[in-house]
């Protein structure tokens, strides 16, 4: 689903949790969307309606109405609202939902409402795993109207492990991005490659490299947004998977490779963002090595190159672009690399500024485009370099009418 644009009635009930309402209400805006709340009079005593307000410029509606006095808050909220979100959802507003009772704004707007409705659980493990909301989760994700947001199980508020964790802000922004994603403006479907490969010497050692994961997470959210289906292969990274993606964990190069060419005929777009070992041990030990404090020489054998052989058995309307870190003669050595590779576009990227690439935000980098003049490196977050990415994927696909 596109946020942007859209009219979003964000619930708070009396939850712990509360307080991360207020992010996810920012995450909502920055995403594009009018966001207005209400509040059940329970979450007035753990955040006040006056942040709310602030925040999305709009008087709460409360048990006591609002400023403006308006009567019939219960019915106006969400007739004007596309999607209701109850976040977080506490154990007594779940049972409410699901038995038809609406003694207070949160459960009388999700009576009232006739779009979608989300429902974000938060309580204690316990709270959790009772009978009775269970049973009312069950009759919730029964109503065709109502998606529950969980979280895995992990630690709570209250310093206990297990399942009711409230789903951060983020992942709520990207599991709505991600519904409905073949449907009203969806773009089609994207791979990328993610993180770096190791190549094992031994059962205990491997060859790796610096690649944090990063940029290619930037790219996963920034694709998400822009209504892609996101299917990210990565391997070890420093940072989470977002979610939201298709998850395919691999570790070598030649794993990785398997699976690109595997999925790749049915990809519009592929952006091989990956740190890809070029070179693996050419015989790996079944034991691990000893020291016997003699020299030991490795053989290295080339790794299979995934962008060129992924730009060989493209499909005609597919995008893609390719990632080149260079260290030296940068601008000459991606010219080469994009013509080379065959690929659409090369976003050329370089660590050796200080405080800028493995694992910062900032990076400096060029978007090379096939026959296009090679632009200057400049510094940008990994945001921004996703950004771009996508706007350029767009228009070329646009302009290829796929
Ligand atoms: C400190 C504190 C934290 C609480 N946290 C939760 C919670 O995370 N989830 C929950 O279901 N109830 C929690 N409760 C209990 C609810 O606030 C209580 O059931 C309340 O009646 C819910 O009302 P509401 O559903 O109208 O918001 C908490 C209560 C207190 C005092």
């Amino acid at each position: 689903m596109i946020l942007a644009g859209k009219k979003v009635l964000l619930g708070v009930t009396g939850s712990i949790a509360a307080y991360k309402a207020c992010e996810l209400l920012r995450l909502l805006q920055k995403e594009g969307a009018e966001v207005r709340v209400a509040m059940s009079e329970a979450a007035t005593k753990f955040v006040a309606p006056r942040t709310f307000a602030s925040l999305s410029k709009c008087p709460v509606y409360t048990k006591d109405g609002n400023p403006e006095g308006r009567p019939f808050q219960h019915i106006d909220f969400p007739r004007w609202a596309d999607l209701y979100i109850v976040a977080p959802a506490s154990a007594d507003a779940i049972g409410k939902f699901a038995n038809g009772l609406a003694d207070d704004p949160v459960s009388l707007c999700y009576m009232s409402s006739q779009g979608e409705k989300w429902i974000a659980p938060a309580m204690n493990s316990t709270m959790y795993l009772s009978n009775a909301v269970q049973k009312n989760l069950e009759t919730l994700r029964s109503f065709s109207d109502t998606f529950i947001l969980e979280s895995p199980a992990g630690e709570l508020a209250c310093g206990e492990n297990g399942p009711g964790r409230f789903m951060e802000p983020s992942e709520i922004v990207n599991a709505l991005r991600m519904h409905s994603v073949d449907g009203e403006g969806s773009q089609g479907s994207v791979l990328i490659t993610a993180g770096r490969t190791e190549e094992a010497i031994d059962p205990v050692r491997y060859i790796s490299n610096r690649s944090s994961g990063k940029t290619a997470v930037a790219l996963a959210h920034e694709f998400l947004k822009a209504g892609f289906r996101v299917y990210f292969v990565h391997g070890p990274m420093d940072v989470k998977v977002p979610f939201g993606v298709f998850d395919v964990p691999v570790t070598s190069s030649q794993d990785m490779y398997d699976r690109v060419l595997k999925a790749q005929s049915k990809m519009d777009v592929i952006v091989h963002c990956a740190a890809v070992a070029d070179y693996r041990p050419k015989n790996v030990s079944s034991t691990k090595i000893k020291d016997s404090r003699s020299q030991l020489i490795l053989e290295l054998e080339p790794n299979p190159n995934i962008l060129r052989d992924s730009v060989k058995s493209k499909p005609e309307k597919q995008v893609i672009v390719g990632f080149g870190l260079e260290t030296d003669d940068v601008q000459k050595h991606g010219e080469e690399k994009l013509a080379k590779s065959g690929a659409d576009f090369l976003v050329l990227n370089t660590p050796v500024v200080n405080g800028a690439g493995f694992g910062y935000d900032q990076v400096p980098f060029a978007i090379l485009e096939k026959g296009k003049p090679v632009p200057e490196l400049s510094m940008g977050s990994k945001t921004e370099l996703a950004e771009k990415v996508v706007a350029l994927v767009k228009s070329k696909r646009e302009a290829l009418g796929a």
